[in-house]
């Protein structure tokens, strides 16, 4: 068919933690043509719990491509020109619900939440598990409260609503990608069950090699199979839209989030890795069709399937929990500064080893890779009476940077020194940051103009699979920042977070 002056376009959800965003993308360019953006709520009805409501992410979802869409029209692009989406959500969040009403059994459990901290105690103690790496060769991931098998079993176990939909034969569960796509395709009246292999690979329920449910798995977690979604690849189509002004348009791409970065930074190949700066952070290396498991703490994971007959290919992964969220904490907890954005300017303010800067470890809810301490809790270090917010805050950036740099050493020796690390992510528009961290890892930082890539990668995807997206483009524009530090200056650093990171896991004993 005839397409506008832009050709073919794809759309690309992006469900992350803090925000839901739809954004339309020029298959031929990987131009923006528009996108609409919602913040969404985060709840803590009790210490260490973090519950978002379902529906409230749907709506948010819809009504994001319904006002993306009216872009379009006022933009004078024909909609019909959007010939599919791809779906990029935030990983591991858990949601229950009921396959005949359409309702959520219960609010999503986000990948934050520590509620399970007594179940991983539980599984490893009374299952045999002798230590937290029971099931990392068949998963890729350690016993801990990150994942979505110990969120569902608790959910099976404490929820009244969900023990009663599962003898009813009505219960459905996955992650926040099943969920939406469930809803998008005909909720009750016949929508699609299904996940793909990235997300499926963060419950810890699937096997790595089979890319399917593992019974091993399921047994060891107490997980019944008939509730969970069929596993897909990343590249395919799952279902048409049933509703809204998409009606009829294929979903035809699904990758979590961070592999999503991963393919939209265009690192397709072994040895490439990007370092994805949000609520949390997370550095993924692309291992090619190598699992490797790690010896240093970090995660085995798949990077995507581009087709229901391509080969998977893998990823180490190192997910720091606490990143773009001190920002906020900084805000709406310490009510330390009014907008997020004036960080940038008062981290510049001040320099690491003037009188008055301390070191902080936002080990809020434990530390996750390559630590894996669930009881580990945060330190500020070095408090004097010379120390003003510039410091606090410049020391909630060098917090993300040393955790950056920690999960960069480990992939070293689990793999290869990396050279330089692709940025991208809400909080590496940060121009400070971004140099803090290319001085701390003592190699390029390079970070794309166009910084959506986790849209992007979830819209190459789709565009792949229906065929539309280009198999090459060129590489795109970039800033680079070069560290200007000397090695000895960088040890100084490291010797003093590690002397603040001994203390926040030493805090509980
Ligand atoms: O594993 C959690 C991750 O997918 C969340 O990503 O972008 O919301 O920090 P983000």
């Amino acid at each position: 068919r005839e397409f506008g002056r832009f050709g073919p376009l794809i759309g690309a959800v992006d469900e992350g933690t803090s925000n839901v965003k739809f954004l339309v993308f020029a298959a031929n360019t990987s131009e923006v043509l528009t996108y609409h953006q919602i913040s969404l709520k985060r709840f803590s009805p009790q210490e260490g719990w973090i519950e978002q409501d379902a529906l409230e992410i749907l709506n948010a979802v819809l009504e994001c491509i319904e006002v993306t869409i009216d872009n379009l029209r006022k933009l004078d692009i024909n909609p019909e020109d959007v010939v599919g989406i791809g779906i990029t959500n935030q990983r591991e969040t858990t949601i229950v619900w009921n396959s005949v009403t359409g309702q959520p059994l219960y609010s999503a459990i986000v990948w934050l939440d520590v509620r399970t901290s007594s179940i991983v105690d539980d599984l490893i103690k009374t299952k045999g598990a002798q230590c937290i790496n029971a099931v990392t060769q068949t998963s890729g991931l350690p016993l801990s409260t990150y994942f979505s098998s110990v969120k569902l079993k608790w959910l099976l176990q404490n929820v009244s609503a969900v023990k009663d939909s599962v003898k009813a034969g009505e219960c459905m569960a996955g992650t926040v990608d099943s969920w939406l796509i469930w809803n998008l395709t005909g909720g009750s009246h016949g929508g699609t069950h299904v996940t793909d292999v990235t997300n499926a690979s963060r419950t810890q329920l699937m096997s790595l090699r089979s890319l399917q449910w593992d019974k091993g798995l399921l047994r060891f977690f107490d997980i019944p199979i008939q509730i969970l979604p069929k596993i897909k690849s990343s590249a395919e189509i799952y279902g048409y839209i049933s509703t809204g002004s998409l009606l009829g348009v294929p979903i035809a791409g699904c990758l979590g989030d961070q592999q999503a970065a991963l393919v939209g930074q265009g690192c397709m190949r072994f040895g490439q890795v990007k370092c994805t700066y949000g609520t949390g952070c997370f550095l993924l290396y692309n291992t090619g069709d190598s699992i490797i498991h790690s010896q240093q703490g970090l995660l085995t994971t798949v990077a995507y399937k581009l087709g229901q007959d391509a080969p998977p290919v893998y990823a180490l992964e190192g997910s720091v929990a606490i990143a773009g969220d001190t920002l906020q904490w900084l805000r709406d907890g310490l009510e330390l500064i009014t907008d997020v954005r004036d960080t940038e300017a008062l981290a510049g303010e001040v320099t690491d080893d003037e009188d008055g800067s301390i070191c902080f470890v936002p080990a809020f809810n434990g530390l996750y890779a390559p630590h894996w301490r669930k009881d580990a809790r945060g330190v500020m270090c070095g408090l004097s009476g010379k120390t003003r917010r510039e410091h606090v805050v410049r020391a909630a950036f060098d917090s993300v940077c040393h955790q950056t740099r920690c999960v960069a050493t480990a992939m070293a020796a689990d793999v290869a020194p990396l050279r330089r690390l692709l940025a991208d992510g809400g909080m590496a528009q940060n121009t400070v940051l971004m140099q803090m961290q290319a001085d701390i890892l003592g190699i390029p930082v390079i970070r794309p103009l166009m910084m959506e890539s986790t849209a992007l990668g979830a819209a190459i995807v789709a565009g792949r699979a229906l065929r539309v997206w280009p198999t090459s483009t060129p590489c795109p524009p970039a800033d680079t920042f070069l560290p200007v530090t000397t090695s000895e200056e960088r040890e100084i650093k490291r010797v003093r977070w590690e002397e603040a990171l001994n203390r926040c896991m030493a805090w509980v004993s």
